[in-house]
């Protein structure tokens, strides 16, 4: 095991981000000796204080860590599009995290939407854009309060921005299983979809051992439902990533399972991990939340920074804990609570990286 030292920021945020974080933090403890966490206090509770989601100078506070884990922002009583913009996105942006990175599995114990599939028929890897596209801040009200009051919301697709981030997909095609389908809606929105069609088109030359498919977002939607299986790596803008991984998380387990991680491929800024789930306003505060989207944020948190070994050792723990099915949090059909399977969940991973050390417990 690795004796390196890792600093470590943490945002639990709003709501059950704070529980499944607290969760997250135990078990990458138990993989990994060398984290130094700093919790930074930045919510929607800090903005109803302060008036501010995060301090001006949060990314530079944020900066010089290795990492981030963050929990959820966004509660009832702070519009979200305040919290979002006073803080997700700004860090992805200052941080280069163009990588919005969510792979969808079917964990082995839950029970998906899709009753018949197994973890072979389900392994997806999403890829969405994470920094321009259909998110952008250009745009208006004109006329408020007249009859011909009307916004305008524009799309921002820059060749640089498209590039990298379908270049980065064919790279994780290439790993993975070969494959890479590319969302578009090239029928509906006439400039930004042929455009990143063409980008597609041109860096798929490059990659001639990647077999590709262009699908438009709703097919593409209704394709993750039916045949899974022929799914590997999906590449897609940020609209259209943001949406797919939700559905894609929703046919497996829930958003409960579901982690992502916005990533900087240049190493040159800490990157962020997150579970795709939000506060859940609706069950904040009962200590049910699962962690496990949170605690598998963390693995891939591990092996951003280069620690296989733990990483492994958590993923296991979760697909040996859900597999036995014992321990359980109530979206799953259970009982337990978010620290009883979060205990769970740290017990067989200290197991798995340490088998002599936690017999003699
Ligand atoms: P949500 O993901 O918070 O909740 C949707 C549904 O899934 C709820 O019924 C919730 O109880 C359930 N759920 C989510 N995570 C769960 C977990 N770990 N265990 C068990 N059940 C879980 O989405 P919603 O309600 O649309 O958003 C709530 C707030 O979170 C909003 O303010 C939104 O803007 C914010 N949000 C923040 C995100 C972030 O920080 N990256 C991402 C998505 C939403
Ligand atoms: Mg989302």
């Amino acid at each position: 095991m690795s004796e390196r030292k890792y600093r470590i920021a943490t945002i639990p945020g709003d709501g059950i981000g704070v529980d499944v974080t607290a969760a997250a933090v135990t078990v990458l403890d138990t993989v990994l000796p060398g984290l130094e966490w700093t919790e930074f206090d930045w919510s929607c509770a800090n903005y109803l204080r302060t008036g501010e989601m995060m301090p001006a100078d949060g990314p530079e506070l944020l900066a010089g860590f290795d990492a981030i884990l963050l929990g959820a922002v966004g509660f009832p009583g702070v519009p979200d599009h305040v919290s979002l913009w006073g803080l997700l996105i700004p860090l992805r942006r200052a941080f280069g995290q163009y990588v919005n990175l969510r792979p969808v599995r079917l964990l082995p114990g839950t029970e998906s939407a899709l009753r018949d599939r197994t973890a072979q028929d389900l392994d997806i890897l999403i890829v969405r854009e994470n920094s321009e596209g259909e998110y952008s801040e250009i745009g208006g009200k004109h006329n408020p309060g007249r009859d011909d009051e009307f916004v305008l919301q524009e799309s921002v697709f820059t060749r640089v921005g498209c590039e990298r981030i379908i270049r980065y997909a064919f790279d994780r095609a290439r790993e993975r299983g070969g494959k890479l389908c590319s969302a578009t809606k090239s029928n509906g929105l006439i400039h930004s979809m042929p455009y990143w069609d063409s980008v597609f088109d041109r860096i798929a030359g490059e990659y001639p051992d990647v077999q590709t498919r262009q699908m438009h977002v709703d097919a593409l939607a209704a394709e993750i439902v039916l045949h899974p299986d022929r799914l590997d790596v999906i590449v897609g803008s940020n609209l259209f990533g943001d949406i797919l991984s939700d559905l894609a998380a929703a046919v497996t387990g829930g958003l409960g399972l579901a982690p992502s991680g916005n990533i900087n491929p240049a190493g040159t800024a800490p990157s962020m991990f997150e579970a795709v789930h939000g506060s859940a306003p609706d069950i904040a505060g009962q200590g049910i939340a699962n962690p496990v989207a949170q605690i598998l944020a963390g693995a891939m948190l591990l092996d951003q920074l280069g620690e296989h070994a733990a990483a492994a050792a958590v993923d296991r723990a979760v697909c040996d804990v859900l597999g036995a099915g014992e321990v359980l949090t109530p979206d799953l059909g259970g009982t337990a609570t978010t620290t009883d399977l979060a205990t769970a969940i740290a017990s067989r991973a200290a197991e798995l990286v340490d088998p002599v050390g936690a017999e003699s417990r």
